[in-house]
């Protein structure tokens, strides 16, 4: 059966019998994550969701999706960190690259807003819902997130404005938690459609939960197929040997490359679909692990582009790095490099070779330059860009996080980190509550 393999043969700087050595640790490690014994351990519901996972659940948010593909030509996706990340990087991989330029009257197109503060993006976000039918699915754990609460003010009055009050609680679904945060009120007082994230999974662990799966599911994706993906995957990560458990050779190989100095993963793609898997792994590994001085820095690059720019460094800059490439084994399409009888770009040795032969043959070159180059390569092959495998991928980056930061030594399921941009931010503009934090920080600006 096709499904996800995952490589550690190019580790250069350790060996294999260096890595196998630390299976004892890894599998202490992968226990805390399974049985609930370590640090963090009110946020592991993500681990048993792909097999636990109501059908039920998967009706209610497939029947939402379709209400809101018959009421709306736009769905506007509201969130930021991991109430935005897990749906982007999904949606993206499955989708063709220039659905955004086609005119489809009936699909309904999937975009994003709250995951920034930038003005002129809501300004034409807002000019280009002008005509348009749109929804909203608001999602915040939270529920007080700035950056979201924001977007959701302007647009929630858009909305109003447009199809009335009535009208768009039709067309606002609001996914937060159970009880708490200003969104859980404002849902309850207006009427909204809701889901519920459970308090035991994480922002970035909360991608199979109606948070990632109500917006796939209204760009028109099948979420039982990722959920499935993510299930074999579940059954496979539980295996205690590195032979079968690809989430556990993978922590244990990160985690000796770190010890030996490189302190930077660069996840590699050489498909452009997969940019935002890239920066939905640099969340999940970034805030899982970047604590208490610790952490393996996640970086992220998209090959052939970026050996154009970021390749120099790759190859020849401070051997503090290594790599993961993400191969996607076949495309979904086929298109042949023609033969021209001038030749005059000289590419004439390529004609008739698919565009992916092409490809492979950079991603094989580059592997070979960066071995030689003392960047240690690991390999994650995946069969192809469909709901199934991108399951697998999700539920095996997330075994191994846990895994992983617990190996390293720290809690992998908080951020105490992301919380002083805020109070700084807040102090500065002056929110009721921080007028200590906004006289001291004035002090420091004066
Ligand atoms: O992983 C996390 O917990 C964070 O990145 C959150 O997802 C992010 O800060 C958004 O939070 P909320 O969903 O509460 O608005």
């Amino acid at each position: 059966m096709e499904k996800l393999t995952f490589s550690n043969t190019d580790t250069l700087v350790v060996n294999q019998s260096q890595i196998d050595a630390l299976l004892p640790e890894a599998r202490e490690a992968m226990a805390k994550v399974e049985n609930g014994t370590g640090a963090g351990n009110d946020f592991l519901g993500w681990v048993n969701l792909p097999s636990e996972i109501p059908a039920s659940l998967l009706e209610d948010i497939e029947s939402t999706a379709r209400k809101l593909q018959d009421k709306c030509e736009v769905v506007v996706c509201i969130g930021i960190g991991g109430s935005y990340l897990g749906a982007k990087a999904v949606i993206e991989a499955l989708s063709d690259s220039f659905a955004a330029y086609r005119h489809e009257p009936k699909s309904t197109k999937v975009v994003f807003a709250g995951q920034n503060i930038g003005e002129d993006y809501l300004y034409e976000l807002m000019g280009y819902l002008a005509d348009k039918k749109f929804g909203i699915v608001v999602i915040s754990k939270s529920g007080t997130t700035t950056e979201p609460a924001i977007a959701f003010r302007l647009l929630k009055n858009q909305l109003e404005e447009r199809v009335g009050k009535e009208g768009a609680a039709e067309r606002i679904v609001a996914i937060t938690d159970e009880h708490k945060g200003a969104l859980r009120q404002m849902a309850t007082e207006e009427g909204y459609k809701t889901f519920v994230i459970a308090d035991n999974v994480g922002g970035r662990f909360s991608v199979l939960t109606p948070v990632g799966l109500l917006p796939i599911a209204v760009a028109g994706y099948d979420i039982k197929a990722l959920v499935e993906g993510a299930k074999a995957m579940q059954e496979a990560t539980t295996s205690q040997d590195f032979a079968t458990n690809p989430a556990l050779l993978y922590a244990a190989t990160r985690n000796a490359l770190y010890r030996a100095g490189k302190k930077i993963e660069i996840l590699v793609n050489y498909n452009p679909k997969l940019h935002y898997v890239g920066e939905w792994w640099k969340q999940l590994y970034g805030e899982s692990e970047g604590k208490d001085g610790k952490g393996i820095f996640p970086a992220a690059v998209d090959n052939s582009t970026d050996l154009h720019s970021m390749g120099q460094w790759i190859q020849d800059g401070e051997r503090t790095i290594f790599e993961t490439v993400i191969s996607v084994a076949a495309p979904q399409h086929e298109v042949l490099i023609p033969t021209d009888n001038d030749n005059l770009d000289g590419i004439n040795f390529l004609a008739g070779k698919k565009v992916d032969q092409v490809n492979k043959m950079a991603e094989l070159g580059t592997r070979i330059a960066h071995v030689d180059g003392k960047v240690p390569n690991l390999s994650i092959t995946i069969p192809a860009l469909r709901e199934q495998y991108l399951g697998e991928l999700i539920y095996f980056f997330e075994k191994a996080c846990g895994i992983s930061g617990y190996m390293l030594g720290v809690n992998p399921f908080n951020q105490p980190g992301v919380e002083d941009y805020k109070r700084n931010m807040f102090a500065l503009l002056g929110k009721p509550g921080y007028e200590q934090q906004t006289a001291e920080i004035k002090k420091r600006l004066s």
